[in-house]
């Protein structure tokens, strides 16, 4: 697929590496797409990855991926232009309590937008395999088909993708990692994973 990565940091730079490098084609939007840290992260990612300012980007993907800092939510949909059809994957994450689900889905407008890539560090994303059991990543959206995409990108780059339905069962899984992380994070620190079992 065409996939935009709006960010190119911890989070899209290691999402795009992992998507080029598995044959999907990435474009980085970037405030900076000339520059000399996004010469080096295109070295990195290899022939499928290139980079444009935030239009060029979002006018190439059929997938944009929105892996910035959520105070630039409404700049960078305002630099995207109109995204009706498009698939936006939603990362972000607000540590005041308030919903950057809500805001993406108001300022997406007629895009499909599917959260996921937003409950793992990205430490866990880059290397996701735990001893043979992947990490799971968890997926929500109202639009079966985008889920469904987004859940395959996620496996092409060896994650375990978990559909948990739309935005309020997402807002209580987010609870509950909140919770866990709270555990967790101080015996392991940031590189745990979750896995999901079912038959
Ligand atoms: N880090 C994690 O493990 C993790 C895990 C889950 C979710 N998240 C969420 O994912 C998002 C990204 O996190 P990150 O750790 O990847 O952040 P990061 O490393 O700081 O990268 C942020 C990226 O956003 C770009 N950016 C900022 N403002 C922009 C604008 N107006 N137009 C275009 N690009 C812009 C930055 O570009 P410049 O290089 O030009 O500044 C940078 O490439 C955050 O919302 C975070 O909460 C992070």
């Amino acid at each position: 697929m065409n996939i935009a990565s709006i960010g190119s940091g911890h989070i899209g730079g290691t999402l795009s590496k992992l998507w080029a490098a598995s044959g999907h084609r990435v474009m980085f939007g970037s405030r900076d797409p000339h520059g000399e840290r996004m010469r080096s992260l295109l070295r990195e990612a290899g022939a499928n990855a290139a980079a444009g300012t935030v239009r060029e980007a979002a006018a190439f993907g059929e997938v944009l991926l929105l892996a910035v800092p959520p105070s630039e939510l409404e700049r960078i949909f305002a630099d995207a232009g109109d995204l009706t059809g498009k698939i936006v994957i939603n990362c972000t994450n607000r540590y005041d309590g308030k919903s950057a689900d809500g805001e993406v889905r108001r300022l997406a407008g007629d895009a499909r937008v599917v959260r996921a890539f937003h409950t793992l560090p990205w430490e866990v994303i880059a290397e996701p395999e735990y001893d043979a059991i992947n990490a799971s990543l968890f997926v929500s959206g109202d639009d079966a088909e985008a889920k469904a995409i987004v859940s395959g990108l996620a496996a092409d780059i060896g994650l375990d993708p978990v559909d948990v339905g739309g935005s309020a069962e997402m807002a209580k899984v987010e609870e509950a990692i909140i919770a866990l992380w709270g555990v967790f994070s101080p015996l392991y620190g940031r590189n745990y994973g979750l896995r999901v079992l079912r038959r």
